[in-house]
This record gives C-alpha cells, structure tokens and sequence, in this order.
C-alpha cells in the first residue's frame, strides 16, 4: 500500500492542479445548467441562495476533500479506508468513496449526452439555418433536434469516446494538456456573449431578473436545487476533487488554490447568467425554459452577430472542451478505483468504465424522446438521474467529507496538513466544515421533505 501511495502519480506543478480543478469545476454547470435553474427558480433569490451555499458549504468542503485525497493518495474509495484506519475509525467510512464513485458514474452518463448537444450545435451554428434566426424558429430546431432519438445516439457517442481517448491518456499526458488553453478562451468568449447581452435590450431586465431576490419565489425544492447545484458546479461530494488532491504534491497551499478555483466557477456561472438572460427578455422568451434555455438562446445572439457562425462555432466548441474536462473528473474517480483495485491497465479501465457508463446514458438520451413517457415519481429518466445525484448524493457524499475531515480526522493532522498557518483562517474553516456546512446541508435536506 505505502508503495503504491508513493508511486502514485503527481501534477507537475501547483498551476497544473489548478488548471485541472477548474476544468472539473467549470463546465456544463455553468454554462448550461446554472441559467436554466436560475430561470425555473426564479432567478434573484435562487442564484443568492446558491452563493451562500458556495462559500459557507461548498468551499470548506472542496478544501476539506482535497486534503482527504493528498493525505490518502488514492482512489476515493481506497482513501477512505486508508485514513479511517489511521484515525481509528469505521472501515464502513469507505462508503463514503463508493457513493463518490457511483454518483461520477450516473452524472457522466447524462452528462455525455448534453455535451454531445454542444457538440451538435459546433455544426448547427455554422450553417445559414441559424442567420438572423428568431425565438420561434431557434426552439422549433432545438425540440426537433431533441426528439430525434438517432441524433441523441450519435451524439451521446461520439462525446464518450472523446472523453475516454483523453481519460486514458493518463494524469499529465491527457488531462493537464486538455485544460491549459481553453480556460481563458472560454472566458474570452463569455465576455464577448456579455457584452452582446448588454447591447440586446434586455440587459436591465436580464439583470434584475439575475440579482433581485423574490423571496416569494423561493420553495423548499428551489433551496435544495440551489445546494445541489453548487456541489454541481464545483464538482464536489463525489471523490473527483479528492481524486485530483491525490495527485498533489506536498506543500501546496490547498486554501488558496480551492478559493481560486470556487472564485473562478462562480464567476463563469455569473458571466454565463448574464449573457444568457437578456436575450431571453430581448426576445419574449420563457426563463422557465428547462434544459434547453441555452440551446434556444444563443443561436439567436450568434445570428444576430456579424460573423456570428464563426463565434458560435467557436463558443460550442469551448464548450465542449469545458465538458470534457468536467467529464475526465467525473470519471477519473472510477477510473482510478478499477485501476488500483482490478489491478487493470489503466486504458483498459477506461474501457469499462466508458462503456458501462454510454449504457446507462442511453436513459437519458431516450428520455427526451422515444422514452419520454417513462417516468419514475413524476420525473423522466433524466431528471431523475439529475435529482438523485445533484440534489442528493453530492451533498450526502459532502457531507461525510465535512464530518470526517472535521470530526474524525485527529485536528493536528488536519492541521499540519492544510498548513494554512498562524492565523485565523484554520480555525474558521474548521468551525465551518465542523458546524456550518453539516448543518447546513442538514437543514436544507430537511426542509426539502417538508419535515421544517
Ligand atoms: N462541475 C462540473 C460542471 O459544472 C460537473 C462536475 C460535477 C464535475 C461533479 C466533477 C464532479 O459542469
């Protein structure tokens, strides 16, 4: 074990493991998935509520797991029973990893097919279909593209296969050279979509819309979402940050660098926010859209644009990298595990994983279509796959992360480990990972069950 955890492979430096945490922390969350919430939600008071939960539970957390990862230098799981052993507590702690791993697993396979629409859309935009096209026709394209079960097919392959060549690749190989460059275009073309936003005629109301909390709006079921999705959009409560953390050398200040990436997430969500808004009041449209709020949008604001095939091909494309980096750290944890414990070669692994994983996408990507009347408590496939793992198993695994990290684990190790130094940061991140953030994740689970 100790050999293994000394061979176990690093980043090349303190900026790849940040470059690589944003990568699993930006992506369709932001971009895709933080707007259409905010619109069925309500806007103001979801996106308020999704704040405070980014910086009093899901910063500490994301600090919390990637100290479990560096410490046990494994797979989730077996870093589970490796530090439980240590701190003399359960081995039934490894739970906690599978539950990671499992819930990886369910997100990639709905994951894959979405991306596959942002890959779709690389080619839609860039045809005459798409020039000075209006609300009605942009939505009319989106559900017949949607509907069409052979495109979700073709789609939610392709984007698999992508995802698996880089995943076996290896640490430095594949996910390291994936995320360097595409960050900061991605953020370059958000501006861009901004700036677009801010010239459509809808910008004041876009946001308003964004940034005036209506409490009024605001349900038990409204908060819960607004939780899962920053476990979401952070990527936590599933083992691939403490994955990533494994791979970190020592002497990095963990701190700094999950405020850095949590900074970054949010601000991408925000920027995409308020792109997106002010084109759907521009142009009459419906915030409460769902999935396909994106999809319905943009293509207006790119055919508006001069040379706007040319940045919406640019923009989906983005996205896509966006998705795939998110998607590495989705399946990396399992990955890892089949590696380490099935003694596979890591190609091999990816195999499995990949192909488990596009099967049990199928769920989805026929949910919108041939299997849209297939419905489990009142949900389709895919928003079901969605519930459970954002709303409940992200924060459940967060959970057992904060206790661990805050009660189980012995305080000097911790300590030591997080080297935050004399002041009083350690101790308010340890009040908030011990106090705060279980008791918050707590509340909200309980208020969502109409037990508050
Ligand atoms: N954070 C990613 C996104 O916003 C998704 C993700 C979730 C990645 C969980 C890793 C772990 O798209």
């Amino acid at each position: 074990m100790t050999e293994q955890r000394l061979l176990h492979a690093q980043w090349s430096s303190r900026m790849a493991f940040i470059l690589a945490a944003s990568g699993s922390a930006i992506g369709l969350g932001n971009i895709w998935k933080f707007p259409y919430l905010a619109g069925q939600y309500g806007g103001g008071a979801f996106v308020l509520v999704y704040l405070l939960c980014v910086v009093a539970i899901g910063l500490p957390i994301m600090i919390a797991e990637t100290l479990l990862g560096r410490r046990g230098r494994q797979s989730p799981i077996n870093t589970m029973l490796t530090l439980a052993e240590e701190a003399k507590a359960s081995p039934n702690w490894h739970y906690a990893g599978w539950l990671g791993v499992t819930a990886g697993f369910l997100i990639l396979s709905y994951y894959s097919v979405i991306a596959g629409w942002s890959m779709a859309y690389i080619f839609k935009v860039n045809s005459a279909l798409f020039e000075h096209i209006h609300a009605a026709a942009a939505t009319r394209f989106f559900d017949e593209f949607k509907s069409s079960w052979e495109f979700q097919l073709i789609w939610h392959t392709v984007f698999m296969v992508a995802t698996m060549v880089i995943v076996s690749r290896g640490v430095s190989g594949g996910l390291e050279r994936a995320t360097r460059y595409m960050m900061p275009a991605l953020l370059a073309m958000l501006v861009l979509l901004d700036f677009y936003g801010m010239s459509s005629g809808g910008f004041g109301q876009g946001f308003a819309f964004l940034f005036n909390p209506d409490f009024s709006k605001l349900t038990g079921e409204g908060v819960l979402a607004a939780m899962g999705q920053a476990f979401f959009s952070l990527g936590l409560g599933m083992g691939s940050i403490m994955v990533y953390g494994s791979y970190l050398p020592a002497h990095v200040s963990i701190a700094r660098s999950s405020a850095f990436v949590a900074s970054a997430d949010t601000a991408v969500a925000l920027m995409a926010g308020l792109a997106i808004f002010p084109i759907v009041f521009a142009n009459g449209l419906e915030p409460t859209m769902g999935p396909g709020l994106i999809f319905q949008t943009l293509p207006i604001a790119f055919g508006q644009m001069p040379a706007g095939w040319l940045f919406g091909m640019v923009f989906f494309v983005l996205v896509f990298f966006a998705a795939v980096t998110s998607a590495i750290a989705l399946i990396e944890p399992a990955v890892a595990f089949l590696a380490e414990n099935l003694a596979l070669h890591r190609k091999t692994a990816c195999l499995y994983a990949g192909l488990a994983c596009w099967a049990l996408g199928l769920a989805t990507a026929f949910s919108f279509n041939i299997w849209s009347e297939v419905k489990l408590f009142d949900k389709t496939l895919f928003e079901l796959v969605d519930f459970v793992t954002a709303n409940l198993m992200l924060p459940l695994g967060g959970l057992l992360v904060a206790v661990f990290a805050a009660w189980v684990m012995p305080r000097a190790t911790v300590e030591s480990e997080l080297e935050m130094g004399p002041g009083p940061a350690f101790g308010l991140w340890h009040a908030l990972t011990r106090y705060v953030a279980p008791a918050g994740i707590v509340i909200i689970f309980l208020d969502a069950l109409g037990v508050l």
